[in-house]
């Protein structure tokens, strides 16, 4: 319900139409059909609320792609410049707000965000550069990460039932995360819990408050002694970045690798359920299979907002300078100007989508992200002869976000390739590597003894 502060003259334009509820059941359920309904309504841009607050949704492809780009500088992604906000009519404790008001490149425009967004862009490259000694190294850890996590999860004997949301899709890129920070399991244990605990609750804040301490703590050491990790290079490429800006800058890791555990869960989700993803998937081809979900299924479906810096006509509104735009990647998807313009029968999808972004603030980090994916589904596959979906039909557990489209969990029955059994079999990696450097230290090889993250594991996927 829209409270009286919202109908001052001011907010007249959006106001004055008639706003539904976005976050609603049947947009948890069933997106598209929201979309749908709006997109015949209003066109490709909709004036809906979002939690109380009004926005404008944009769904049709041309106009997300078009605000992506922020031709002129139309657009900012600066909070300040939101005009409910700034005149004190947006409650402070709105949901949301702590997210948009953050200080770090996300929400920033201009040489700001050129300046940090640099040192990201260099600070990924290593990982990133076919080829390069970190990116194999990684390649290799991933490797390892999802053996060992599929070992965990088939503790119980080669064939039984898994919940391949909580159990795989999620904590991976959490393990990848430490990589990249270059941080000692013993240390990363406790940074892969709170970033669990700041994504999913309940004591996110003493969460976010610990990991806030702990990754002040590592910029710091990291400045004084460089690694093999993305903050290091992020401290070369950027020398001038203070030991604040750089941990809030790692804070975002938490969210991105949320899309990214989203993304692998859609992935596997798709494989099981959509028979059209089948000669793809029995081609080996998982990248072209990873593209296809991320255009049909987005994990990141909406943005967090742009603010029209002055009137700017969109779709069939004008948009008032200060208004909230939320893009919509899943509807743009949608959008029949561009789904229907795709071939059908294409050997390989298109790549002009938008799940990555597109202009300034475009992710810095796709290569290494559908990398994650691939790789976290091709060793599912290789290690499981069977996996068939144990959820009852039209009852599955979407994850209520405004931002993130996927499923709380995947329950699957399994079956393990007779060539693999389980973690009861020692394998090569299984014998203790030498220590790893104390802490802020990377883990020297190829990540942290492999006995010692099994045990890890198994307290992690407990404690859920
Ligand atoms: C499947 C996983 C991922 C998806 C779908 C995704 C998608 C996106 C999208 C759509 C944006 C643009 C946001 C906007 O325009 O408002 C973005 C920005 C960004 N992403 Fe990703 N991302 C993923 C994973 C990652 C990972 C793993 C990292 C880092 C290791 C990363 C780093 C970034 C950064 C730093 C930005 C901000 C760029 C800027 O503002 O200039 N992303 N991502």
């Amino acid at each position: 319900m829209i409270s009286d502060k919202w109908s001052a003259s001011a907010v007249a334009g959006l106001i004055s139409l008639p706003l539904e509820p976005l976050l609603t059941r049947e947009y948890e359920t069933d997106p598209a059909r929201v979309h749908e309904r709006l997109r015949v309504k209003y066109g490709p841009v909709a004036p809906v609320e979002l939690l109380g607050v009004p926005i404008w949704f944009a769904l049709g492809y041309d106009e997300v792609l078009h605000v992506m780009q922020n031709p002129r500088e139309q657009w900012s992604k600066r909070v300040d410049n939101w005009r409910a906000y700034a005149e004190g009519r947006v409650p402070p404790d709105w949901p949301l707000l702590a997210l948009l008001r953050a200080d770090n490149s996300g929400f920033h425009d201009g040489d700001r965000h050129r300046d940090l967004r640099g040192a990201w862009v260099a600070g990924l490259r290593p990982f990133q550069e076919p080829g390069s000694e970190q990116a194999r190294r990684l390649e290799r850890a991933m490797v390892r990460y999802c053996d060992d996590l599929i070992a965990v999860m088939a503790e119980g004997g080669p064939t039984g039932w898994a919940d391949l949301a909580a159990q795989y899709g999620r904590p991976f890129p959490l393990l990848v995360a430490n990589h990249l920070l270059g941080v000692t399991i013993e240390r990363g244990e406790e940074m892969v819990e709170d970033h669990w605990r700041l994504l999913d609750g309940p004591d996110s804040a003493a969460a976010y408050q610990r990991l806030y301490a702990t990754l002040l703590e590592l910029a710091t050491i990291k400045r004084q002694r460089r690694g093999d990790d993305l903050p290091s290079y992020m401290i070369e490429a950027k020398p001038d970045i203070t030991d604040e800006e750089l941990t809030r800058e790692l804070l975002m890791l938490s969210g991105f690798l949320d899309f990214t555990g989203a993304l692998i869960s859609n992935v596997i989700f798709e494989m099981l359920t959509d028979a059209r993803l089948r000669p793809t998937v029995s081609a080996g081809a998982i990248e072209e299979t990873v593209n296809r979900v991320a255009l049909a299924n987005p994990a990141l479906a909406n943005l967090t907002f742009r603010y029209a810096r002055t009137e700017v006509r969109l779709g069939r509104f004008t948009i008032a300078p200060g208004d909230p735009v939320m893009l919509s990647i899943a509807g743009a998807h949608a959008d029949p100007l561009f789904a229907s313009a795709l071939p059908r029968d294409n050997v390989r999808s298109t790549r002009a989508h938008l799940a990555w972004g597109a202009g300034p603030h475009r992710c810095p980090s796709q290569r290494l992200s559908a990398q994650m994916c691939a790789i976290a589904v091709r060793r599912l596959l290789d290690r499981f002869s069977t996996l068939k979906p144990a959820f009852p039909d039209g009852e599955l557990p979407w994850r209520p976000s405004p931002f993130v489209r996927t499923l709380r969990s995947l329950p699957v029955h399994y079956e393990l390739n007779q060539a693999f059994t389980g973690a009861s079999r020692p394998e090569p990696g299984d014998e203790p590597s030498p220590p790893a450097p104390k802490d802020g230290g990377t883990d020297g090889g190829d990540g942290p003894p492999r006995h010692g993250l099994r045990a890890f594991l198994r307290r992690l996927l407990r404690a859920q």
